[in-house]
């Protein structure tokens, strides 16, 4: 949710402002901008290519900030396009975060003579600096007295026109990280766009500041004492955040689904043993003996995940879980003791409200996991304990592999977990052998996808979709909407097949498709009996099934077929061919696939 990146060093800074922000575009692109110091700025209204357009032959400079917004004070337009500046055009400012008393410091700068040019929230940070500038022109001291002032959140990039060899960062409940290069430095949001450049990295903690210059970087707290922290190195490798030869990261990172489950069950399982291991959670595994009760925490698609996790985690480990969203956990009273864990899933490590949710549960003393992907995030260095995805960087502002790992991981958990408690060895082998066996089924899924794309080209027309599926595959169909809502703008509704009667059975009728998972497991036959009712109706179904169900789905439907698993793992390869019919859906709209309008990856604000 709005990218921010910067450099110093001793190379022309625009190719470079230019690529970060290309390689950030996920999170936002209602508008771009750069600026450098020794040329000025030059700023767009939508995505990095309307700023290319805009860019002067040369702009000469070594260092500069630089900004992708995805829009909440202010219309998307270019005067309110970042970076920002101060009445003289000196001290620029890229943001993202929301300054939530802006409007009590804007009256008191208007009063003062500063004159304001956007709607922006950001701009009071800019004007604020140039007033403790007026003292002794102290840069650095400048921004933190500005910080100590302010409430809300903040990821910061500042540039100032009188000292060109200097960009300071700043952090506070949005991410940022520097990246230490040779004789350069960088700041972003996430290490993606500084991947090509240098592979060490230090991400900042709340109330912290980074000085950077070509050959130095100094950390402060807004105290202003200095911090020490270890350089880390980043796992990724750049051809991951590459394209690789596919059109979109939608239809790259679905297609590494395979890989994805590979990776994140690496060294995690013992066959003979039926156990699993989980070296993040090796510092809690006495307490989570004696757990009685697991909150699980997520948003959207995350959430999702997490409600197949209950499924799981109760069927096998006999752990009672409640499973809830962040932005609803946090404002109410959850009822917790000290047997109860948090459990919050995040691909992004970074939704400020999955992040509040830990908080809270902190606040009450209560043990807090994170299945996270993304290393060195927020919530993997908040919460206690955890288990990391390894699903590599997702771009793609739909989520679909980190989703596959998100399961994965659950499946992992409850292995963990049920071990502990009453699982029997047998079943614990059984599970883990049908882990092993999952990124092979997956791939036969994902040989042959003209199918599903023939299929997304004759509904492409419909614009209402309902999606149905009981117990595992209930959330599934909630996924499925979700994916199908995002990409391509037409309505969908996911709802257990059960419910269907009670309300939504009222639209369907033969301009209303419904997409069914119906495998044949423990609930085939009901989900039978909802097809039916659908097709009496004269619905259309798309349904998703095994080989074996074939006979009785394929008189109803358009079927899909999928490799036969274990009920509690088979939503992870179910999911496959719902995202895929989203995305070729999609394609066929012409729409931006891997930037749906109105979206961000990675929501750091509430
Ligand atoms: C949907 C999607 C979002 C995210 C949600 C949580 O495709 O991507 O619903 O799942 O914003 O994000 P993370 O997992 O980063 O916390």
């Amino acid at each position: 949710m709005c990218g921010i990146f910067g450099y110093v060093g001793k190379r022309n800074a625009l190719p470079i402002l230019i690529d970060g922000l290309t390689s950030l575009e996920y999170r936002g692109y209602d508008s771009a901008g750069i600026y450098i110091p020794e040329s000025g700025s030059v700023k767009s209204p939508g995505p990095v290519k309307n700023l290319r357009l805009k860019l002067p032959k040369k702009m000469k400079g070594t260092s500069g900030i630089a900004h992708l917004r995805w829009a909440t004070h202010g219309k998307p337009n270019q005067i309110n396009a970042h970076p920002h500046k101060d009445c003289k055009g000196e001290v620029w400012v890229a943001h993202n975060g929301i300054i939530e008393n802006y409007q009590e410091l804007k009256t008191k700068l208007v009063k003062l003579g500063h004159k304001f040019i956007s709607e922006t929230d950001t701009e009071v940070l800019t004007h604020l600096i140039e007033q403790y500038l007026k003292k002794d022109g102290d840069f650095e001291k400048a921004v933190i007295k500005t910080l100590r002032g302010v409430r809300g959140t903040y990821g910061m990039a500042i540039s100032y026109r009188k000292e060109p060899g200097k960009i300071i960062a700043a952090r506070m409940g949005a991410p940022v990280v520097i990246g230490l290069g040779e004789n350069e430095n960088f700041i972003a949001s996430d290490p993606s766009p500084i991947l090509r450049h240098t592979k060490r990295v230090i991400y900042l903690n709340d109330g912290e500041i980074a000085v950077m210059g070509s050959d130095s970087y100094n950390i402060y707290t807004l105290d202003y004492n200095e911090v020490k922290r270890d350089v880390e190195m980043i796992e990724w490798g750049l051809d991951q955040v590459q394209k690789g030869g596919f059109p979109h990261f939608m239809l790259k990172e679905i297609m590494e689904g395979p890989e994805v489950i590979k990776n994140t069950l690496r060294g995690r399982l013992l066959i003979s043993e039926g156990l699993a291991k989980l070296g993040g959670l090796e510092a809690v595994t006495e307490k989570l003996r004696s757990i009685q009760r697991i909150i699980i925490v997520g948003c959207g698609t995350a959430y999702y995940a997490g409600l197949v996790g209950e499924y799981m985690l109760e069927e096998y480990a006999g752990i009672p879980v409640e499973v809830e969203v962040g932005s609803e956990f946090r404002y109410r009273k959850p009822v917790m003791d000290d047997k109860t864990i948090l459990l919050a899933i995040s691909q992004s490590g970074e939704t400020a409200d999955t992040l509040e949710a830990i908080r809270e549960a902190k606040r009450k003393n209560i043990l807090t996991l994170g299945i996270v992907n993304t290393v060195g995030s927020t919530i993997a260095r908040e919460t206690d304990a955890g288990i990391f995805n390894h699903a590599g960087p997702e771009i793609g502002v739909a989520s679909t592999k980190a989703f596959l790992s998100q399961l994965t991981a659950l499946a992992l958990l409850t292995l963990f977990l049920g071990r502990q408690r009453q699982m029997s060895l047998v079943t614990g082998r059984r599970i883990a052998q049908k882990l092993l066996d999952l990124p092979q089924k997956l791939e036969k899924v994902l040989a042959d996808t003209k199918y599903i794309k023939s299929l997304a080209k004759k509904y492409s027309k419909y614009k209402n979709f309902l999606y149905i599926g009981r117990k595992y595959n209930y959330p599934i169909a909630l996924e499925g909407a979700l994916k199908l809502k995002e990409v391509t703008y037409v309505h969908a509704e996911g709802c257990g097949a059960g419910e269907m009667k009670h309300g939504p059975l009222a639209m369907i009728d033969e301009n209303f498709p419904s997409l069914a998972i119906a495998l044949k497991d423990s609930v085939f036959e009901k989900m039978i009996s909802n097809i039916q009712e659908i097709k009496a109706r004269k619905g259309k179904i798309i349904a998703v099934t095994y080989e074996d169900g074939k006979k009785e789905v394929g008189p109803l439907a358009d079927v899909v077929c999928i490799p036969k698993t274990l009920e509690m793992l088979s939503p992870i390869l179910s999911v496959v061919p719902l995202q895929l019919f989203a995305y070729y859906f999609a394609v066929e709209k012409g729409l931006n696939v891997d930037q749906p309008r109105n979206l961000a990856k990675s929501v750091t604000v509430e």
